[in-house]
């Protein structure tokens, strides 16, 4: 085209106002705003599904596990400092291998860059218990999550039960965590939040030959952790129980019999003995944000023994 050619009438179409002609009436544009926020409405309510364990809330929380120098409490306090929560934990100071183990597991508490604050603390002694807990919260900065895990087993057929046997366990594995329970709840009413994890077990709902100590406390711990769900739900505190079934650690290598794993192992669906991350991740669930709503419960940790 030559540079004089006459320019035609369309040639700026694009670049003018539409003429009041050419504009759409004027409800026709309110229809289509009304569209458009609509689309944007549901864009912004279907979000993509969150994960299903929420942990960012523990991050900087202080947790107390106790019995955390060897097995299950070992594993558990590791998965709460991996998720950024400052761990105290006790352990029964019956030698210096058991020291030796609790200053290995505060290392590598330590390794997860959260602070830790551990001695030895029997729980069976109610007042060294609230000194225990109370260290805990001066040094660590609160109380958010009690795992009461400590635990012992002194098997015997009844008839032969010397009352020390009864007494040991049952004051260890209840009374403990009763004591710890106690001494932990005047600082979680207070805050409005708190979670608790008791470590049960299988036989706490079904019977073995030459349990009655350990069934027994185990099935209280039940009783505890209904009780405390029910009195301590009010303020906002989560109260469950995970009931393992045979755990792989050392207590359960070196002290059952092999027949008794190997019965176990078949009597279990998924047919193996667990690990003590398994029950990690399951206390780890509990004291979640996605199990907020979660309170009074047992939740087996078995691969399917109780079925
Ligand atoms: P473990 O013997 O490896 O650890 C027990 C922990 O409790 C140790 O840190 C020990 O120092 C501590 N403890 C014992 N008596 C204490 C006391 N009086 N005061 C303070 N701390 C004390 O045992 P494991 O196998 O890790 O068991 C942990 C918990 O899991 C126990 O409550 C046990 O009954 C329970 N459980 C274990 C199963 C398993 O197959 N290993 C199965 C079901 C439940």
């Amino acid at each position: 085209m030559s540079d004089h050619a006459p320019e035609h009438p369309e040639d700026h179409r694009k670049d003018r106002e539409p003429t009041r002609a050419e504009m759409p009436p004027a409800q026709e544009v309110a229809g289509v705003r009304q569209a458009v926020a609509e689309l944007l409405d549901e864009v912004v309510t279907e979000t993509a599904p969150e994960s299903l364990l929420d942990t960012s809330k523990l991050r900087g929380q202080v947790a107390i596990v106790t019995g955390a120098s060897s097995g299950i409490g070992r594993a558990i306090a590791l998965a709460l400092a991996r998720r950024g929560m400052h761990v105290g934990f006790c352990f029964l100071d019956d030698g210096a291998q058991a020291r030796v183990a609790a200053q290995d597991v505060a290392r590598e508490l330590r390794q997860a860059e959260v602070r830790t604050y551990f001695r030895a603390c029997d729980v069976r002694e109610s007042v060294d218990v609230s000194d225990f807990v109370a260290e805990v919260h001066g040094e660590l900065g609160g109380v958010h999550v009690l795992v009461n895990n400590a635990g012992i087993g002194r098997d015997r057929a009844l008839w032969r039960m010397a009352d020390h046997e009864w007494e040991a366990v049952v004051r260890t594995n209840l009374d403990g965590a009763f004591f710890f329970t106690r001494a932990v709840a005047p600082y979680m009413r207070a805050q409005e939040y708190g979670k608790i994890v008791n470590v049960t077990s299988v036989h706490g709902v079904r019977a073995e030959f030459g349990l009655a100590n350990y069934a027994s406390s185990k099935a209280g711990l039940i009783g505890l952790t209904r009780s405390a769900a029910v009195e301590l739900g009010p303020r906002n505190i989560n109260v469950n129980a995970v009931a393992p079934g045979y755990i792989r650690t050392t207590r359960l290598t070196d002290g059952v019999p092999s027949e008794i794993l190997d019965r176990a192992r078949e009597k279990s669906a998924l047919g193996r003995l667990g690990d003590p991350h398994d029950v990690a991740g399951a206390v780890l669930f509990l004291v979640s944000e996605s199990a907020r709503h979660i309170t009074g419960v047992v939740l087996p940790v078995d691969g399917g023994y109780v079925l």
